[in-house]
């Protein structure tokens, strides 16, 4: 270099400040994509995995391997052996991934009829060109789980608690099936979060989750995130490195941020869902409410047996009587509850189920899948219980009145 480098040289090599002495409380967010080395030597041997470290941020990130840690920690802290995780841009590029890295051309699925509709696309669509082919069955029902297995079969893919009917899946019960079958039970964990259960400790070989929703709990950062056991786990980031879809390190931030009131959250939202589900259920307009902490829902036993006590998930569906129509005409008056998207977060959303997420469902199936046309999902909030009460009653007389 001259003795004097020149401007622009002087621009990119600023002096840096010294690492600061103390550890900081909240992990940095280290945006570098790519990481310097002393030798070559070093490099190679770090994008080799021969000694630990960090090359480039599509492989790794220390921000978003913090926040993948920590789930890991959160969903395997009861279990006798270690588990890893892996941090994705969104919950369906955890899916697509793990998916990808489980099964191959001739590969067989049999998946929960009653998943995220996306998630249903993937494997119905988008993965079927690609000759793995899926059998959707109600997860409910193990003889009928046992009668889809093949020898081609590689995994089993369910929900913990699914959309919206919060149909409980009997983890053990799966486990013991696909463990006597040699294939991987896959759980997407999204709507219980390890604060409510934790699959791996109910024999699920991977859990996966959109970030999106409880972990990040703010409907403010987009991730996802999966954890399994040493060699599922290496596949699984295998793929990933090769299909790029890396969490960016400031969502990790905000959704490793998530995780420290995670159980506080849930814990107030559950508190909060137990007590809507009730109060609404009595309201004379109201044909059903689906939430598995009433003790008639049918994922209620199950729920008691695997879940934390007193904690059933904090998404409730209520189905006023009448059609769509009314459903809209609830989900319009209601004032503190929005009207959105999503769940998990902070703020009480509500959506009406026919015309949304299920709005490729014509009427007669709904009522299959066990869907009223006029129900209204909720994801509970963090808001006070009495005014999220006051307004669900108070939107359904309104539907009452002539
Ligand atoms: C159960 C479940 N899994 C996966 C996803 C996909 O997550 P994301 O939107 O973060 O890709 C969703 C999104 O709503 C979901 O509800």
């Amino acid at each position: 270099m001259a003795e004097r480098p020149g401007e622009n040289t002087r621009a990119v090599r600023l002096p840096a400040p010294d690492a600061p002495v103390g550890r900081p409380v909240r992990p940095p967010v280290h945006r570098s994509t790519t990481y310097a080395f002393g030798t070559s030597r070093e490099y190679a041997e770090v994008l080799a995995g021969e000694r630990p470290g960090y090359s480039y941020a599509r492989i790794d990130n220390p921000t978003t391997e913090a926040f993948a840690h920590a789930v890991a920690a959160l969903e395997g802290d009861g279990l006798d052996h270690d588990v890893h995780g892996q941090a994705f841009a969104s919950g369906m590029a955890a899916i697509s991934t793990t998916l990808l890295a489980l099964t191959r051309a001739g590969a067989h699925v049999v998946a929960a009829q009653s998943i995220y509709g996306t998630s249903h696309a993937l494997l119905d669509g988008l993965l079927r060109r690609f000759g793995v082919t899926t059998d959707f069955v109600d997860i409910t029902d193990l003889a009928a789980v046992r009668a889809a297995l093949r020898p081609e079969t590689t995994l089993v893919f369910t929900e913990t608690l699914s959309n919206p009917t919060m149909t409980v899946s009997d983890l053990p019960a799966l486990a013991e099936l696909t463990r006597a079958a040699g294939v991987f039970l896959v759980v997407d964990s999204t709507f219980a979060s390890p604060a409510v259960c934790r699959p791996l400790e109910h024999g699920a070989d991977v859990v996966l989750h959109s970030a999106t929703k409880y972990l990040g709990g703010h409907s403010d950062a987009t991730g996802g995130v999966v954890v399994a056991r040493d060699g599922v786990i290496d596949a699984i980031r295998s793929a990933r490195v090769d299909l790029g879809p890396c969490l960016a390190p400031d969502e990790a931030f905000l959704l490793h941020r998530g995780l420290e009131t995670l159980p506080l959250r849930v814990a107030r939202q559950c508190a909060t869902a137990a007590e809507f589900a009730t109060a609404v259920a009595r309201h004379p307009a109201v044909e059903r409410v689906d939430y598995p902490g009433l003790p008639d829902h049918p994922g209620h036993a199950p729920a008691r047996r695997l879940f934390d006590a007193g904690r059933f998930g904090a998404v409730v569906t209520v189905t006023p009587r009448g059609g769509r129509d009314a459903g809209m005409a609830f989900a319009d008056r209601l004032r503190v509850a929005s009207i959105a998207a999503s769940l998990g977060g902070t703020h009480t959303l509500a959506g009406h189920v026919g015309s949304t997420t299920h709005r490729q469902m014509p009427d007669e199936a709904l009522r299959a899948a066990g869907i009223g046309p006029a129900a209204v999902r909720f994801s509970i909030g963090v808001e006070d219980p009495a005014d999220l009460i006051a307004d669900a009653l108070g939107a359904l007389d309104g539907i009452n009145a002539p």
